[in-house]
């Protein structure tokens, strides 16, 4: 097994070049299957789960050929395959975008159910099974496996969904693009994401109007056809390397982002005194003094993600004052908190609430990461902790991390990813 070690309390200069969305990625992946022609996909972030998509691909036969390093060419014309239910498909959640896009294609779709990050609470798929049915598709849960079928065809129709879920907006565009005419879907979700799957979608021939706004209007089209398509940056992955900025200090120029999908992180991080400068496609972020207790609460898009609540929340343990984290996606996404207080961070989580009250300096420890973005929590605090730092269960950090370790090195960071076959730092600790 592996962990990352990270020799702390050094600030963080230079630059860092952003990778392609990984949630964008794992939405776009699966699209290629209903394409009856070559995709060829650039900007793609190669990271774990990225990886295992595109062996469920081949898996399933189709060719798929890495151009470079982050371009992949998917040709899914061979595909006759409408089930995945081998091991890899419960690696990761997002390979139930087969859901969507079998039934769009095949008009029936097995698939093994969704595994990925755990939050400690349910995950569930109720918004996708009732958009399938609203389509005309037959469903049904056994041993594991979602089956589809939608043999006696799939008509478009009006789906209001009960949360706006990125999964559920993402199924139902994928099936809904293949469908007999016009589906309308209402609170959708409206996340960078989102857009980025439609303008794919688009752009291979399908007819999506309204991405990015509450209600998304798709007319069925007979097929889609091949083209190429470059993967938006990842706001997720930009926040992290500026939450590390504001929690270790230092000034870095963030490279290849869409600011506009930065907005609802860098008011925070401006709230918190870390001066923020956009340039085009870039943005610097620095923190040479203090940085100040908020209030933060995680919503959907544009409100402030929860993707980066654990992350904010690390920088937040060394800030003056108290601040209030309020987690309004997800049941239960604060298991990180356990693993902050062993650094030394004083926080306080009651159901959906986080009170943490900043400290001076965090120290570090041996710690384990429990889901990708706790995992990005832990780097943060690690960078800002004096000591050393080791994080177990890195596996969940590579699922969304492209290059970590060189990325943050090439800013400064002393941060290794070391081999060991010992029982486990934390294990021993207790
Ligand atoms: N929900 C339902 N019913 C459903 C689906 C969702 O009640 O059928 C609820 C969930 O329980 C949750 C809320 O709706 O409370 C939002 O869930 P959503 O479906 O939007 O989440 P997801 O599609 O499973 C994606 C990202 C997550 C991110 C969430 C929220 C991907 C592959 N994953 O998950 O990303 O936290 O949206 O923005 O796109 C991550 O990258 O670390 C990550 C976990």
């Amino acid at each position: 097994m592996d962990k990352f070690v990270i020799h702390g309390g050094k600030p963080l200069f230079g630059e860092v070049t952003i990778s392609g969305a990984k949630n964008a990625a794992v939405a776009i992946i699966p699209a290629a299957v209903m394409v009856d022609g070559v995709c060829r996909i650039e900007n793609i972030p190669m990271v774990s789960d990225v990886v295992i998509q595109l062996e469920i691909l081949r898996e399933l036969g189709c060719g798929v050929r890495l151009l470079d390093k982050n371009t992949v060419e998917i040709d899914s014309r061979a595909l006759r395959a409408s089930s995945a239910v081998s091991d890899l498909n419960r690696k990761m959640r997002a390979s139930y975008y087969l859901i969507g896009a079998f039934l769009g294609r095949f008009r029936k779709a097995e698939v093994a159910m969704p595994g990925g990050c755990n939050f400690g609470g349910v995950r569930p798929i109720d918004q996708h099974m009732k958009g399938f049915e609203a389509l005309g598709a037959k469903m049904d849960i056994r041993n594991g496996i979602v089956y589809a079928d939608a043999s006696e065809g799939l008509h478009g129709t009006n789906i209001y969904l009960d949360v706006a879920s990125v999964g559920a907006t993402v199924n139902i565009m994928l099936a809904a693009c293949l469908a007999e005419g016009q589906t309308i879907i209402e609170n959708c979700a409206k996340e960078p994401h989102i857009v980025d799957l439609a303008n794919f979608l688009n752009s291979m021939g399908a007819d999506i109007m309204g991405a990015g706004t509450d209600v998304i209007k798709i007319r069925g089209v007979s097929e889609l056809v091949g083209g190429f398509y470059s993967i938006i940056p990842d706001q997720i992955e930009a926040g992290t390397y500026m939450a590390a900025v504001a929690a270790a200090g230092g000034s870095v120029l963030v490279k290849n982002v869409i600011p506009k999908h930065m907005d609802c992180i860098t008011a925070k991080l401006a709230e918190m005194g870390c001066e923020i400068c956009e340039e085009d496609d870039n943005i610097r972020v620095t923190r040479s003094g203090d940085i100040h207790k908020i209030q933060v609460k995680t919503m959907y898009y544009p409100g402030f993600p929860t993707d980066m609540q654990p992350q904010l929340a690390a920088a937040l343990c060394l800030a003056q004052g108290t601040s209030v984290v309020t987690e309004g996606v997800w049941e239960n996404r604060f298991r990180y908190s356990d693993e902050l207080r062993r650094m030394g961070a004083r926080i306080q989580v009651d159901g959906k609430v986080a009170v943490i009250e900043g400290v001076d300096k965090l120290t570090g420890a041996p710690v384990r990461a429990s889901d990708l973005r706790a995992g990005a929590a832990l780097v943060i605090a690690g960078l800002a902790a004096e000591g050393t730092t080791e994080i177990e269960e890195i596996a969940y950090i590579e699922r969304g991390y492209e290059d970590i370790i060189e990325k943050l090195t090439a800013l400064g960071a002393d941060i290794a990813r070391v081999h060991f076959d010992d029982a486990p730092a934390v294990a021993k600790a207790n």
